[in-house]
């Protein structure tokens, strides 16, 4: 293997694999937003964004001084909202790439898997794990890039461009994580026609998790359409929406969460990396789901949704 000496070094002076960096990158970008949200002088001008950044409640800024003088100049650094079709174009190009790569064994997979530890390569993901994976998070990158023209609406809502860059960040790791572990059987086994035959009696995982998927995936889409069809900003009446604020962001941590059981290695229950995928996921819409209830009660009925749980049945 070609050795990638910043790279390698640095891998080498921390005990870590490709697998262990790309399991840290989720977790630190989480732990990140985690600590932007405490400070309100930080929550306010870098994590709220889209339509809730109009509020004049949660969104509001203490009085001006020194520091507050520089962060209000990099919360100017803002890109539109509508910027999030860059995340998922980026997201089917990766998809695209890695299906491509994987297939042919090209030089970047080898890369990649190069520097998977043998630890992780000798528990590896089977190669029909690893296709139905790498097709399901296809499915979501493709329809979410069409949603995002298809639903597309006259918007002058923002988000600060570090969201931007971090949301293209975990798109383009989120392509790894799907296959990374099962880079072992890629490197050993070839794709034949057996892995892809239909007739093929699935297995209780792919039992249960790609229906999972999918009914989480229509769910999403009906959000996204409600959402698409309202004029102007409302408080969501849709039967959904009645309980839960951000039923789409729930559906979000339900597609990751059942890509990451789906994906499990033998004799584990969970894909550690998806896992740490779906921590990213969680904590990012956790987060703006709580300002988006407190952007609810300001601007529209306190009453009406206060007691309404947040992404998920039971989360307020
Ligand atoms: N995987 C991840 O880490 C991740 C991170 C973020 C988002 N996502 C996913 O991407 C999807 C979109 O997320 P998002 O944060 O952009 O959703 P969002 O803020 O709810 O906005 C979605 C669309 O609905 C509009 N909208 C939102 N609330 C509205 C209201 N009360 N009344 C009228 N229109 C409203 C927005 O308008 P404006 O265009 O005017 O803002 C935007 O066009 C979600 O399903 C989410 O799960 C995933």
């Amino acid at each position: 293997m070609y050795r990638l000496y910043g790279i390698d070094n640095a891998l080498d002076a921390a005990g870590m694999d490709a697998v262990d960096l790309l399991r840290a990158f989720f977790l630190l970008a989480a732990a990140s937003s985690l600590s932007v949200s405490i400070p309100s002088s930080l929550r306010s001008r870098f994590l709220i964004y889209g339509p809730r950044a109009t509020s004049t409640g949660s969104g509001s800024r203490p009085p001006a001084g020194n520091t507050s003088g520089l962060l209000d100049y990099l919360a100017t650094w803002q890109v539109p909202h509508v910027y999030f079709t860059h995340f998922y174009i980026a997201s089917v190009l990766s998809s695209a790439f890695w299906g491509f790569q994987l297939f042919f064994r090209g030089a970047v997979f080898q890369a990649v898997a190069s520097r998977v530890s043998e630890e992780h390569r000798l528990q590896s993901m089977s190669l029909t794990q690893v296709m139905i994976c790498w097709l399901l998070l296809a499915m979501q990158g493709s329809r979410r890039l069409w949603e995002s023209f298809a639903f597309a609406k006259p918007s002058t809502s923002k988000m600060w461009f570090m969201h931007w860059l971090l949301g293209l960040g975990f798109y383009l790791a989120a392509g790894v994580a799907i296959w990374i572990e099962g880079s072992g059987t890629i490197l050993t086994r070839s794709v034949t026609i057996d892995h892809i035959k239909i007739t093929n009696a699935p297995t209780m995982r792919t039992f249960f998790c790609v229906p999972l998927f999918l009914i989480a995936s229509g769910m999403q889409h009906d959000c996204h359409h409600f959402l698409f069809s309202l004029k102007k900003y409302t408080l969501p009446d849709h039967p959904i929406f009645r309980g839960i604020v951000c039923p789409h962001y729930g559906a979000e941590c339900v597609i990751y969460l059942s890509l990451a059981v789906l994906a499990a290695p033998p004799g584990q229950v969970v894909n550690k990396t998806m896992l740490s995928c779906l921590a990213f996921v969680a904590v990012n819409l956790g987060l703006t789901a709580q300002t988006t209830k407190q952007w609810y009660m300001q601007k529209f009925d306190k009453e009406a949704v206060q007691n309404r749980w947040l992404m998920i049945p039971y989360v307020y």
